[in-house]
């Protein structure tokens, strides 16, 4: 054992986001151009048995949480089969799952077995045309049937993330918020991020979420900020009076939350990514097999990770103090 892990701004790590894919069955138009994408040939993936052994390396250190992302997850084949290797690691005790959930019903119960305990499901639209505009292609039914598997599983608190966009869903803001009304269901609001994006698009579409509570106030609903939704990190919890679900602000431009980050990211590619924002990436590959040495590899990221990331500065382009990263959202799992 050693002291955790721990940044050198006192941060606790006890969280890791794995993307397991960069592949995605959409193309959501903030995330990934329509056409022309390359992907990471399924060779230079880590396998389930590398992420298990990552994992089983960082639990001894005090990682508590892990969430698999994309891409896609349900693109990689058998993934239930990697939640089940990662559940039945000594001292993991949340796996949960991002997905755009074309692919969850079916699989519902086989992840509920697995071990699976919460999900997040990105849906930014509640208007079939407009959520296949959105995706390019993607089917609404589909991700609402995934809804209800995983009510129908248990696997609660049930999230929705929507990444706000202007002139593209943001007069959904109301219809997101009377779905809390009615549903026991977490809208998680999100700030649209440059990351991988052309900027001068991302900065014309970019909605800050005090607009969220506007309309509240507009509407007359009386709110109060509720207690944190289990597994709730950067988001500010609300709930509408009567509400049988709630609402959370993710807002990473307008008011970050760094300095409660507790979180590491791993690529697909076998990246360690300190920070969802900056370029910093350190390679688990080569060192999986030595336990001393991969466990450097993390402080050493943990070491470098910055104290915050910058991306509000690209809303006056004013200079950043380090090189943002060039990959796309798809690539790193938000
Ligand atoms: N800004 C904010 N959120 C994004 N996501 C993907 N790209 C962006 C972006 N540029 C979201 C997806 C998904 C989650 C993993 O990240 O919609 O819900
Ligand atoms: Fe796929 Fe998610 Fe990106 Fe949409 S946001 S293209 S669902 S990875």
């Amino acid at each position: 054992m050693s002291g955790g892990l721990v940044d050198s701004y006192n941060r606790k790590h006890d969280y890791l986001r794995i993307s397991v894919t960069d592949r995605c069955n959409l193309r959501c138009v903030y995330c990934m151009p329509e056409e022309g994408m390359e992907f990471e040939p399924n060779e230079k993936l880590l396998s389930f048995e590398e992420i298990t052994e990552v994992v089983r390396i960082l639990a001894k250190q005090g990682l508590r949480k892990l969430r698999l992302t994309g891409g896609e997850p349900l693109v990689r084949k058998n993934l239930e089969q990697l939640v089940e290797m990662l559940a039945n690691i000594p001292g993991i005790e949340d796996i949960a799952l991002t997905t755009n959930g074309v692919y969850f019903a079916a699989k519902a119960d086989k992840f509920k077995q697995a071990g699976l305990t919460r999900i997040n499901i990105s849906l930014d639209s509640l208007r079939a045309d407009r959520f296949a505009m959105i995706t390019r292609g993607g089917d609404i039914h589909r991700v609402l049937q995934a809804i209800e598997a995983a009510y129908r599983v248990g696997l609660y608190p049930i999230k929705i993330n929507v990444v706000l966009m202007k002139g593209i869903n943001d007069d959904e803001i109301l219809d997101f918020l009377r779905l809390t009304l009615e549903r026991d269901i977490q809208v998680r609001y999100i700030e649209y991020m440059p990351i991988g994006h052309d900027d001068a698009g991302w900065k014309t579409k970019y909605v800050p979420l005090s607009t969220v509570l506007e309309v509240c106030k507009e509407q007359g609903f009386e709110v109060a900020e509720s207690a944190a939704v289990y597994g709730n990190g950067p988001s500010q919890n609300y709930q509408i009076q009567g509400a049988k679900g709630s609402f959370g602000l993710i807002h990473p431009v307008s008011d970050h939350f760094c300095q409660t980050c507790n979180r590491l990211r791993l690529t697909a590619d076998g990246n360690i990514k300190p920070c969802l924002y900056w370029s910093d990436e350190f390679n688990v590959r080569p060192l999986i097999g030595n336990e001393e040495q991969l466990l450097q590899l993390f402080y050493r990221a943990l070491g470098q990770k910055p104290e915050t990331h910058e991306m509000a500065l690209k809303l006056t382009d004013k200079t950043q103090s380090h090189t943002p990263t060039l990959r796309r959202m798809s690539q790193i799992g938000g």
